[in-house]
């Protein structure tokens, strides 16, 4: 597939999703969201890929959904269409997708941003849902998702006032990782997604798999759940790959890469 909007590059086994579209601040219209979503299917089924990076420019990561496409909406359209639950194809993405984010990432961009496995920053980033100054509220998951990364006290007041979070404050808050200089950002994250594709790649799909659960289940489903992937594990070759390499005080060399 030929695309307009984002680059897509692979960096040994590690595949790149860069937005681009700076004129706009890499703002999310409906051909971001299908040509994203479609990089990152085509890196999930892609067996030679095993970690991905999603990100944008220095100057923005994404600063919203694309507010000149969805001004003339009627409700009617935003129902029918079911606005914005394409993204849902990226959450689906069952390989680890690393959030690369400098610069600006509001509304959407800060959706996009958590719909990741987590978040890497430049010390420059900013992260706002600014919607409620458009006379709206989040649509892609920050009244949700904003809450459970850094709680209701927070998060009612970056959805009801507008104000943007800095790097450090998003750091302090759980919000990001880590923190990085600007210039380092995009290394520190391939550096990540490349530690990560290094592992056993059925193992490392489990454990994603066991943390998302935390998100929607009670502590002792999550428990029972995360005890039962566990138990799985020893039906890899990986699991004695890896302990037998602990043991025989060598590297591992796991095969399901
Ligand atoms: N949608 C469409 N275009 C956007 C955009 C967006 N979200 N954000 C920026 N742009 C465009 C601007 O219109 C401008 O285009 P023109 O040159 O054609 O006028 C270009 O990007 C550069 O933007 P600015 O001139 O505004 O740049 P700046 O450096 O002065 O300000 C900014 C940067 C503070 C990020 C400012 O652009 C801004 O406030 N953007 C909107 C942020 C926002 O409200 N985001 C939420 C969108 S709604 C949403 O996301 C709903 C949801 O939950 C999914």
């Amino acid at each position: 597939m030929a695309y307009e909007t984002i680059l897509v590059e692979t960096r040994d086994r590690v595949g790149l999703v860069t937005l681009n579209r700076p004129k706009a601040l890499n703002a999310l219209n409906a051909q971001v969201l299908e040509e994203v979503v479609a990089a990152m299917q085509a890196f999930d089924e892609n067996a030679r890929i095993g970690a991905i990076v999603l990100t944008g420019s220095e100057k923005a990561f994404a600063a919203g959904a694309d507010i000149k496409e969805m001004m003339p909406k009627t409700y009617i359209d935003a129902y029918m269409e079911d606005l914005f639950a394409g993204w849902g194809g990226l959450t689906r993405v069952r390989k680890p997708i690393i959030a690369a984010v400098a610069g600006y990432a509001l509304g959407g961009g800060c959706e996009l941003a958590m719909m990741c496995d987590f978040i890497i920053a430049a010390e420059n980033a900013k992260f706002g849902q600014p919607e409620i100054t458009l006379g709206v509220m989040p649509g892609m998951g920050g009244s949700q998702r904003l809450t459970r990364f850094v709680g209701k006290s927070k998060a009612m007041d970056m959805c009801l006032t507008g104000r943007m979070m800095d790097a450090a404050e998003a750091e302090r808050s759980g919000l990001v990782s880590r923190v990085v200089p600007p210039g380092e950002l995009i290394e520190e994250a391939l550096k990540a997604a490349g530690t990560i594709a290094d592992f056993s790649l059925p193992a490392v799909m489990m454990t994603k798999e066991a943390v998302n659960r935390s998100y929607e289940t009670t502590l002792a489903e999550g428990l029972r759940f995360e005890r039962r992937v566990f138990h799985a594990m020893f039906a890899l070759d990986d699991q004695k790959e890896g302990m037998g390499a602990f043991t025989e005080k060598r590297l591992a060399n796991f095969k399901n890469r």
